[in-house]
């Protein structure tokens, strides 16, 4: 973020104090849980951890031996069991859990009775097909129900899930199956999307030629003959051919504690995303609370997380924490904007939403497109909105409030990662005074600080990197097959803290204000990506010879994907080729990673061992004034390049 950006961010002088309903009967209206959990955190989650339903209760609540963690050791639970049978236990067996509507307009209710069943005969058909505790199963799949019901048939049985964003290519799916070692993939024919269909099977077709690990491969009919997927014989299954013999009950595994939930990719700052590792008890506990508290989940709520279970927002806040806490939401397939630029708000009138979720680069597109949107639907039935992935700005957090919320309901806006399970700074509707942009202060047992480069803390006021200073049950506990990089990565900059990636600023009052990533990874539209990656797409064409890629500041995006690339001697720089490398990332990673802009240049700066220097790259799109060149091999390298920039 531009320092200009920064100044005004911190003069936001607005408050909004917590209304009353929610200061009466939030379901965390006692400020004085943060001061219990900061003098005694193992004893506080202790405690919320008694709520879960355990088949064995744990006999040491943490060791900690940093950077290696364990929680509730010696416990024995089972998510499913958590988010279903406990609930069908009671009255809540009828309670609708999943709204469903598909992009065509079609809609499904599922009772938890309904997805309890579906859960349990999937996962006799994931056992019948060899899959066993401990194995991995990949899924690729639409905004279905049926991805739900199969993570939640994973975790039954202890296998652990890896679910790989449908909008991502055949390749990223084949790096993502081959690093996990899956054994099954569950996928689609197709899905919907903006009106077309998304070939997901030819994709997951060509990703497994390329994964010798997958030995079967489940398919969901969502599209039909219209899908042109074809089936192998021997090796894909019908689900509804699976289910329709399936046993209609499974017993739940009793899982330890510390066993593997499930693995999520995510990138990082080298070109190979890692896998993410989360574990049962830690994770289960991590996100029944944070839902409970920060969403303020009651018995008669319809929540609405309008994310892809894709990525974590989507495990932690539609597959997880929702249904531990046993409530509606309603869930859906397509995109914002198809039929029309009103589906959201059409949606939350029509099933009466009162809790609503979303990230910053939505709540931009939908002021870019204007308050007519929302204006034209019944959206009084809100009582409370949360954001989530990247730094939301004031004015559309202000937008957000006052067309969206008309005035009347607080707005969450939740800083965490894939790595930390769940939100960590955050908002609480009944105890905190918001600040327009500012994702407030830690989660009750959290102790975050910001630091400066000797790791030590940046006095209020002052600004630096963000760090987490105790270990908490939701944390990461390990990259997927990679420890080293799980040391390297998070517990090394500063010795003994978790270092977070992103820079963040204290105000007077200990409010946190995210800056913003400070390493190589980029976040466009909400999506985490890093620059290598994209640059290892680039050059995987053959006319490239280098690319560097940086994060540019995009106004709806949050950054925008500008790259440089230079090209192999005798080929020609054109406007097609252009065209022709945007497609080609596009094609290798996904849509998403297709970048915005992207300049030739002769060469790219770097510095006499070899670095490129993105500093510099990031300084020229900016149009900045360059600082300091001296490091670089040939300093009019860099001059050549912002004069042709300028010239674009
Ligand atoms: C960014 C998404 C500012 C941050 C849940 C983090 C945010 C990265 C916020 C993680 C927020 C997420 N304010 N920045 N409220 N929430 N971020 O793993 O840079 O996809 O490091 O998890 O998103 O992205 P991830």
């Amino acid at each position: 973020m531009a320092d200009e950006a920064i100044e005004v961010l911190l003069e936001e002088g607005r408050t909004f104090p917590p209304p009353d309903a929610f200061r009466q009967s939030g379901n965390l209206n006692d400020a004085a849980v943060f001061e219990r959990a900061d003098k005694d955190p193992e004893g506080f989650w202790a405690e919320q951890a008694r709520e879960l339903d355990w088949f064995r209760t744990w006999d040491k609540v943490l060791e900690w031996d940093c950077p290696w963690a364990k929680w509730f050791i010696g416990g024995k639970i089972n998510v499913s069991y958590n988010c279903l049978d406990r609930h069908v236990k009671t009255a809540r067996r009828n309670k609708a859990a999943i709204i469903w509507e598909g992009e065509p307009g079609e809609e499904r209710v599922l009772t938890y009775r309904d997805v309890w069943r579906e859960v349990n005969k999937f996962a006799n058909a994931l056992k019948k097909l060899g899959v066993q505790k401990g194995d991995r199963v990949a899924l690729y799949l639409g905004m279905v129900p049926e991805l739900l019901i199969a993570m939640h048939a994973c975790n039954r049985i202890g296998a652990v899930h890896s679910v790989v964003f449908g909008g991502f290519s055949a390749e990223s799916l084949r790096d993502r199956i081959n690093d996990a070692s899956a054994k099954v993939l569950v996928t689609g024919d197709g899905g919907y999307r903006r009106g077309t269909v998304i070939p997901l099977k030819k994709n997951a077709d060509e990703a497994v030629e390329g994964s010798p690990s997958i030995e079967n491969v489940v398919v969901v009919q969502r599209v039909g003959s219209d899908s042109g997927a074809v089936m192998k014989e021997g090796r894909d299954h019908w689900w509804h051919e699976l289910m329709a013999g399936a046993p209609l009950w499974c017993e739940p595994e009793p899982m330890d504690s510390e066993d593997m939930l499930f693995s999520l990719y995510t990138s990082g700052t080298t070109g190979k995303p890692k896998g993410i590792v989360h574990t049962t008890a830690g994770y289960l506990l991590g996100v029944y609370l944070a839902n409970k508290w920060v969403f303020d989940m009651k018995e008669d709520d319809v929540f609405w997380c309008a994310a892809d279970i894709g990525w974590v927002t989507g495990h932690t806040h539609i597959v997880y924490g929702p249904m531990a806490n046993g409530a509606t939401q309603v869930m859906y397939e397509g995109s914002p904007d198809w039929p029309d630029k009103d589906r959201l708000w059409r949606m939350v009138e029509k099933y009466g939403v009162t809790i609503f979720h979303t990230a910053p680069t939505a709540i931009r597109t939908f002021m870019r497109w204007g308050t007519e949107f929302p204006a034209a639907h019944d959206l009084s039935s809100l009582r409370l909105l949360g954001s989530v992935g990247e730094p939301i700005n004031p004015e559309a957090w202000m937008w957000y409030h006052e067309h969206i919320g008309h005035g009347n309901c607080p707005i969450m806006d939740t800083w965490w990662q894939t790595e930390t399970g769940h939100p960590l700074i955050t908002p609480f509707p009944g105890v905190t005074t918001l600040k327009p942009a500012s994702a407030t202060r830690p989660f009750p047992g959290i102790e975050a600080d910001v630091v400066d480069e000797q790791g030590k803390s940046v006095p209020l006021g002052g600004g630096g990197y963000l760090v987490l200073k105790r270990p908490w049950p939701a944390m990461l506990r390990t990259v997927f097959n990679d420890p080293d990089r799980y040391v390297e990565t998070y517990w090394s900059r500063f010795p003994g803290m978790y270092f977070a990636g992103d820079g963040a600023k204290r105000d007077k009052d200990g409010y946190f204000w995210l800056l913003g990533r400070v390493d190589d990874v980029m976040n466009v539209s909400g999506h985490r990506l890093s620059t290598m990656e994209v640059e290892s797409a680039l050059v995987d064409h053959q006319a490239v010879a280098e690319a560097a890629v940086i994060g540019k500041q995009h106004e709806v995006k949050g950054q925008g994907i500008c790259a440089f690339v230079s090209l192999i001697a005798g080929v020609e720089n054109t406007p097609e080729l252009v065209e022709e490398l945007r497609a080609h990332v596009a094609r290798k990673i996904g849509a998403i990673a297709r970048p915005d802009e992207l300049y030739y240049a002769a060469e790219l700066p770097k510095t006499r061992s070899g670095k490129i220097m993105r500093r510099l790259l990031r300084d020229i799109a900016d149009g900045k004034a360059l600082g300091d060149t001296t490091t670089l091999a040939d300093p009019t390298v860099v001059a050549k390049l912002k004069e042709q920039y300028e010239d674009e």
